[in-house]
């Protein structure tokens, strides 16, 4: 049996692996038409989608580059319904000491973080002011204020921008009951994370949280549907950090 549909689309950017594969597959089951734009393809997260009954399409395209974001637009306006949830999730997070750290490394970086957010709200305003409870919500990073990792200079500065971009788009488009948030994770164990960071690296910062045990993408779905929810329309620019209450002693 195909879900219901009826909350509107949800565009996921970065839905092929990782949180946005998660987010992804939690929008469907909750009643969304999923749309996903994506650089690699999405089979497995289309494929959970639709074998649990929902309805998920995806795009091949770069979340950055104004052609491929007006593209993978036409694509969804085609065929689902007008998009009510945005979810600003594609991001990269190399890590690159501050002196190798090239312009165009730098650039890359706020365009992938940056950029996609920006393109990919303007591309879908018109729907959201339509459906008259818009949802916006960005992926930052717990990273911006505890800095408890090096060599991510050019990141984090990417996500302190989300935070301020968050902040002032929330406070432009409340008019149009257009709601904007953040989700700040600490660190979730995706695929790439465990590949990319140690065991003992892993296991600090697993100690430095009052929950001890460090956070699985699923863990993170709760958050977004209190914020895509039609009844948290009062709830906007904030951020919410979910990093099990990063302490240190
Ligand atoms: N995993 C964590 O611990 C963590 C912590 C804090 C913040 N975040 C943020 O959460 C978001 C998701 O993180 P993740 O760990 O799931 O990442 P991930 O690397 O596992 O997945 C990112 C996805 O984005 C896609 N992508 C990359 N560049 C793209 C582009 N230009 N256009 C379209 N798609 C693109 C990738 O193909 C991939 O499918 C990111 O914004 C990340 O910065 C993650």
């Amino acid at each position: 049996m195909l879900s219901d549909t009826t909350r509107g689309t949800a565009v996921v950017t970065g839905g092929a692996q990782g949180l946005g594969r998660t987010f992804s597959e939690a929008l469907a089951a909750n009643g969304h038409a999923v749309a996903i734009l994506d650089v690699v393809a999405c089979d497995e997260t289309l494929d959970a989608i639709t074998s649990s009954g929902g309805l998920g399409v995806s795009f091949i395209g770069d979340a950055a580059d104004p052609a491929d974001v007006s593209a993978f637009r036409d694509f969804i306006q085609e065929q689902l319904p007008p998009v009510r949830v945005l979810v600003n999730n594609a991001g990269i997070s190399p890590y690159m000491p501050f002196e190798d750290t090239s312009i165009n490394d730098w650039h890359r970086i706020m365009r992938v973080n940056l950029d996609s957010a920006f393109l990919l709200s303007q591309a879908f305003l018109n729907d959201l002011i339509a459906t008259g409870a818009g949802r916006i919500v960005n992926l930052t990073s717990t990273v911006v204020w505890d800095m408890q990792v090096r060599n991510m200079t050019a990141y984090v500065t990417s996500k302190a921008g989300i935070v301020g971009f968050t902040r002032a788009l929330a406070g432009e488009l409340g008019v149009h009951k257009i709601t904007v948030n953040c989700i700040a994770p600490g660190i979730v164990l995706t695929p790439d994370i465990e590949e990319r960071v140690s065991k003992d690296r892993l296991e600090l910062y697993r100690d430095r949280q009052a929950i001890k045990s460090l956070a699985r993408p699923t863990d993170l779905v709760s958050a977004l549907e209190f914020l895509v929810s039609e009844s948290s329309g009062q709830v906007t620019a904030t951020v919410l950090p979910i990093n099990g209450g990063r302490v240190s002693w």
